[in-house]
């Protein structure tokens, strides 16, 4: 089987898992806050990412960050809260606009965090600049047939890394010249080195700032993960898995270039 088949019904399970499970609550903790969540906002309590590892992010030194997919907004107050004077989430999907604000407002940052509805970069205005571009994007590849725009596919899959690859390429344009993007991301199956590849290709330099082993990879998510795929050796048709927090630096003659 294909690895993107395999991310095919990891996504689908994490979905499924998604629709099955009752006991959500709609307000949730994480990093000793309390956390609204609306329905079909991605849960971030079922695999905790790059908001873990906020401290290795240089909020204080930015004037401007953006997030993408903001989801429930947890990195975008927490860029607030650490000195980001300006901070912009932006999501696909309008609950997640909505709870963005929520979790701004709770969290007593609602001055300095605006959400906007969006196509990856499409609701930012002209001229706006950010010190610090965010994105924990779908990690999954997926045959594009099978891919539709339900909120859930956007929010799981990419065929082809296909908004990645925007994300990165067009992120260039609305960085400081000391801006540098950062990624929260699952290497894909079979494909440890997409990210290097991806950045090489749009014009950038990567530093690793956080490698998460496969075995500290939550309760909650393991069981969408077929048993046969992870933990056995690569080049046994088995899987690994890493989570990382990325920091991506615009390559000078990418900068040169604009
Ligand atoms: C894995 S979730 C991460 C959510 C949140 N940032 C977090 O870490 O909890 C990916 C997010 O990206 C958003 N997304 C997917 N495609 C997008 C696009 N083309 N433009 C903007 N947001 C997108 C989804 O709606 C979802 O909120």
């Amino acid at each position: 089987m294909e690895a993107r088949d395999f991310e095919l019904i990891i996504g689908q399970n994490i979905i499924d898992r998604y629709h099955a499970d009752d006991t959500r609550s709609d307000v949730f903790e994480l990093l000793g806050r309390q956390w609204d969540l609306l329905d079909d906002v991605w849960p971030p309590a079922y695999s905790p990412g790059g908001e873990l590892y906020a401290d290795l992010i240089p909020f204080g030194e930015m004037s401007a960050f953006l997030e993408m997919g903001c989801g429930t907004g947890i990195m975008s107050v927490l860029a607030a809260l650490a000195g980001t004077k300006r901070v912009l989430g932006l999501d696909l999907n309008p609950n997640a606009v909505r709870n963005t604000e929520m979790n701004a407002k709770r969290h007593g940052v609602a001055d300095r965090v605006t959400a906007r509805e969006s196509d990856l970069y499409s609701a930012v205005e002209p001229g706006e600049k950010f010190d610090g571009i965010y994105w924990n994007p779908p990690f999954f590849d997926a045959p594009e047939e099978f891919v539709d725009n339900s909120i859930w596919h956007e929010t799981m899959f990419d065929p082809n890394f296909a908004k990645l690859r925007t994300f990165l390429k067009d992120g260039l344009d609305l960085l400081t010249p000391s801006g540098k993007v950062y990624l929260w991301f699952g290497e894909a199956l079979g494909n440890p080195t997409l990210v290097g590849d991806l950045a090489k290709e749009t014009g950038y330099t990567l530093n690793i700032l956080k490698k998460v082993e496969m075995d500290e990879i939550p309760e909650a998510l393991a069981d969408a993960f077929p048993a046969d795929l992870v933990g056995g050796d690569p080049g046994n048709g088995h899987a690994a898995w890493h989570l990382h927090l990325i920091e991506l630096t615009p390559l000078k003659s990418s900068l040169n270039s604009q």
